[in-house]
């Protein structure tokens, strides 16, 4: 067997931290690999990229996601208990729980409630001189996915816990003072959860069958017993806040309208069926979460390489979106090339890869999809607005990345 090649040096984590999503990629190439050797945070870690990596990394039952994130990423994400740290029999059991809210009846319901809250917010935008577009739009998916969800959410209440998510995302990949608020503001979320979950239980609450709260509270695990509260609320925290993180997409996705016009002229003429290629592009274009870690359940040998149990491995999610080898010129914007594409599970990886029934790829793609669709439709077609002078750029060593700027809009308004 041949060794991984090195990253020869001392322990990587500021360069990890400076260079941000461009780290793993940018080493391989150096390297002419697919994989690499360093050290991150004191520990061994072998880093990997492209759609191979992908197909080995989400073979199933190979890795755990069991001490492969850094504690504080780990609690302000998926946290202790939560389905990403279960493996094999218990892990498919408590995944079906997640899969059974994500039939195309539920999804489309949680769409029309986006839009409706939507329309609703342009009215108040319409009568502010400017709008922060990622902020906005995390308001509207807060209050529309705790009601899909069956989580009483009033309206005075609204800011405060879309803050309260926003801040659990924003703090995840952060160290110091971004990381330490958002685990402050988990905390008074976790209570909230709970007590929900508990009125549930307790008959003090009734939420229609079917919904996250009541699918979650009468979860049973394979012994047949019922979710420990704390653990309830770790679940439904991992329903509700990524919807929220949704957001950032949308942001991306009005930053690629503003920066390619033809698409918004394409969309304001009906052309629909470009939808999924425009918001599959904009999965892929732009950086949301830059890795996936797993630990090796078992040694494995790979590509000549071998792997012992309990290696450490971070997968590249953002290098493989932008893999020359998968996509030609990756860095250009082009949903065309989505038109034809065959929904391969693991070049197009910003959700993760492989299969979401028995891996770890995220449960929440398709409401991912169906709610950026319905958000570029709403942009496109029920409202107006101007862009103005602001700084757009993308800073690749902030994770998450967001614009600076954050898009913001003015002279909102609804369509003709
Ligand atoms: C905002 C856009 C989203 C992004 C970029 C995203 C990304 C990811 C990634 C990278 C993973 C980990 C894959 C791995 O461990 O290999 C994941 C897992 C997960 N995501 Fe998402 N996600 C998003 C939205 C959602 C939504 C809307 C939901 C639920 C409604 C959701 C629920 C989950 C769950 C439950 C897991 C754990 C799956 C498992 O371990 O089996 N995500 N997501």
């Amino acid at each position: 067997m041949a060794p991984i090649p090195h990253d020869t040096g001392p322990d990587r984590t500021l360069a990890l931290l400076a260079e941000g999503y461009t780290f793993i990629g940018k080493r391989c190439r150096r390297y002419r690999s697919d994989l690499f050797q360093t050290r991150l945070m004191l520990r061994k870690a072998v880093c990997m990229t492209g759609d191979e990596a992908a197909r080995v990394f989400y073979h199933p039952d190979r890795f755990t996601r069991r001490g492969a994130l850094p504690p504080t990423t780990l609690r302000l994400l998926l946290d202790k208990g939560s389905v990403s740290l279960l493996d094999d029999e218990a892990h498919r059991q408590r995944k079906q729980m997640f899969l059974l809210l994500m039939t195309p009846e539920s999804i489309s319901r949680l769409a029309d409630l986006m839009a409706d809250h939507w329309r609703a917010a342009v009215g108040t935008w319409a009568t502010k001189d400017t709008v922060v577009l990622d902020e906005g739009v995390q308001e509207i998916l807060c209050r529309a996915v705790c009601q899909w969800a069956g989580v009483p959410l009033p309206a005075a209440e609204a800011k405060r816990r879309t803050r309260e998510f926003g801040a659990m995302f924003e703090g995840a990949g952060a160290v110091g003072p971004r990381m330490w608020r958002g685990m402050l503001l988990r905390s008074r979320t976790e209570r909230w959860m709970r007590g929900i979950i508990e009125a549930t239980r307790a008959g003090e609450q009734t939420v229609p069958e079917g919904t996250a709260t009541h699918v979650v509270a009468w979860h049973r695990d394979l012994d047949g017993n019922l979710l420990d509260p704390g653990t309830a609320a770790v679940e439904m925290i991992n329903v509700l806040r990524p919807t929220v993180a949704v957001a950032r997409f949308v942001t991306f996705a009005a930053l690629a309208l503003h920066d390619y016009p033809a698409w918004r002229e394409r969309f304001q003429a009906g052309a629909d069926v470009d939808l999924e290629p425009f918001v599959q592009e904009v999965r892929r274009f732009y950086p949301f979460f830059q890795f996936a870690g797993g630990r090796a359940l078992s040694a494995f040998d790979w590509q000549g390489y071998h792997f012992a149990k309990g290696t450490w491995v971070m997968l590249d999610l953002y290098g493989t979106n932008h893999d020359t080898r998968i996509w030609v010129e990756p860095n250009a914007f082009r949903p065309e090339r989505f038109r034809e594409w065959d929904g391969n599970a693991f070049n197009l990886i910003p959700q993760g890869g492989g299969e979401h029934e028995s891996g770890h790829r995220c449960a929440g793609e398709w409401i991912t999809i169906a709610l950026m669709k319905r958000a570029v439709q709403l942009l496109t077609t029920t409202m107006q607005y101007d862009v103005p002078e602001q700084d757009l750029r993308i800073d690749l060593s902030r994770m998450p990345a967001i614009p600076k700027s954050r898009f913001v809009i003015s002279n909102v308004r609804p369509a003709g």
